[in-house]
């Protein structure tokens, strides 16, 4: 069905959202984000992603997250995103919270993504913002720890875009706990407050539990997890095979062989006591991150409206009893599913 074309967002949007604060400062997100990694790119239909995106703000997703590199092909995640800011939520610049990220590849040759350098981070955030049709962005990071990149370089590069108001405030992903403490440390000497950390965080994959929480909450910082269902994993879609046009058909960032029985029956168990707590495996697993007040926000992904209006039906019911937490913790993969977890302390 064709979209109107002309876009009025829903009186009600901030009407059933909850929001967080982010660490110490003074900013709330939304408990539920939505990650334009996939399935909003060139490849991808673009009225699908403008419906889900115009769903998501008619639902009071404030905060949208790219990177540089989101597609595919590379930067036309952040292209779409620019076209439904101009043609749908231009009077809205100021209710939207836009992340965008640079660290892993993006332009050819060794300036574009071998490394975290500052000529890196610097050229692409300005080409971001172009990309976008941005003045700034309300969050920039260092998509990762760069073993060949001084730490001082790449939090150097985040406080050049923060004084010259590219980046209103500054985070980084999947930093080990001792290296979060070093950013923020260098971070502070030039008075730029670390925002946020964007760490993988599931039922599947659970590393920030060994220190990263603690450290992000000692130093004031957000946390905002990303791909809480495992990236589909924690739905109930792959418990009779793998249907078309699921993520394991299509993207190499999904393993197939993580679809051995045990984890399949895993997963299963799973279903069964979400269906006793009346939700959807999703909505389990979604819940299940935002019990710990110290997550500000669980990032998801979806492919349709209905996934994101199903992933949002989480907010209704978000407490676990210690039973149903004892049988969760009991239940055991095969080996490690994840593709993230924190860095290496270098
Ligand atoms: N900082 C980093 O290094 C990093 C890395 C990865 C992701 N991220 C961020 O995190 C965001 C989310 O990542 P993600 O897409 O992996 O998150 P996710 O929420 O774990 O997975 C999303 C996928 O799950 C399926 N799904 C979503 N809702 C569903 C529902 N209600 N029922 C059934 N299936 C559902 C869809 O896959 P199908 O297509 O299979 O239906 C959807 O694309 C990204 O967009 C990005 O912003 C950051």
């Amino acid at each position: 069905m064709a979209l109107p074309t002309q876009y009025v967002p829903s009186q009600t949007r901030y009407d059933n959202m909850t929001y967080r604060k982010c660490g110490h400062s003074g900013v709330f997100l939304p408990a539920i984000s939505l990650g334009l990694w996939q399935n909003f790119g060139g490849a991808d239909v673009f009225e699908t992603g403008r419906s889900i995106l115009r769903y998501a703000f008619d639902q009071g997703i404030t905060h949208i997250d790219l990177a540089n590199n989101y597609g595919p092909p590379y930067g036309s995640a952040e292209e779409n995103f620019g076209k439904v800011l101009a043609t749908d939520f231009k009077p809205f610049r100021d209710e939207l919270f836009i992340s965008s990220k640079a660290g892993w590849d993006m332009w050819p040759g060794p300036y574009g993504g071998i490394g975290s350098s500052k000529k890196y981070l610097i050229a692409s955030c300005d080409q971001s913002l172009q990309r976008m049709g941005l003045d700034y962005v309300d969050v920039f990071y260092s998509h990762r720890v760069d073993p060949n990149t001084p730490i001082e370089e790449t939090m150097g590069a985040l406080t050049q875009l923060h004084r010259q108001g590219k980046a209103l405030y500054v985070g980084i992903s999947s930093y080990s706990p001792k290296l979060t403490r070093k950013a923020a440390e260098i971070l502070s000497r030039e008075n730029v407050p670390l925002f946020i950390h964007q760490p993988s965080y599931s039922m599947f994959n659970r590393w920030i539990e060994n220190g990263l929480l603690d450290t992000l909450e000692e130093l004031g910082t957000g946390c905002i997890g990303f791909s809480p269902l495992a990236q589909g994993l924690l739905t109930k879609k792959y418990l009779n095979g793998v249907p078309e046009g699921a993520r394991a058909t299509k993207s190499p960032s999904f393993r197939q062989d993580w679809l051995t029985d045990n984890n399949v029956s895993v997963i299963r168990k799973l279903t069964e006591i979400a269906e006793r707590r009346g939700q959807s495996l999703a909505q389990m697993a979604i819940a299940w991150v935002l019990k710990d007040p110290r997550v500000t926000s669980a990032l998801i992904g979806a492919r349709t409206v209905e996934q994101l209006a199903d992933s949002l039906d989480s907010l209704k019911y978000l407490t676990f009893t210690s039973d149903e937490l004892k049988e969760i913790d009991s239940l055991q993969l095969d080996g490690d599913i994840n593709i993230w977890s924190g860095s290496s302390d270098l």
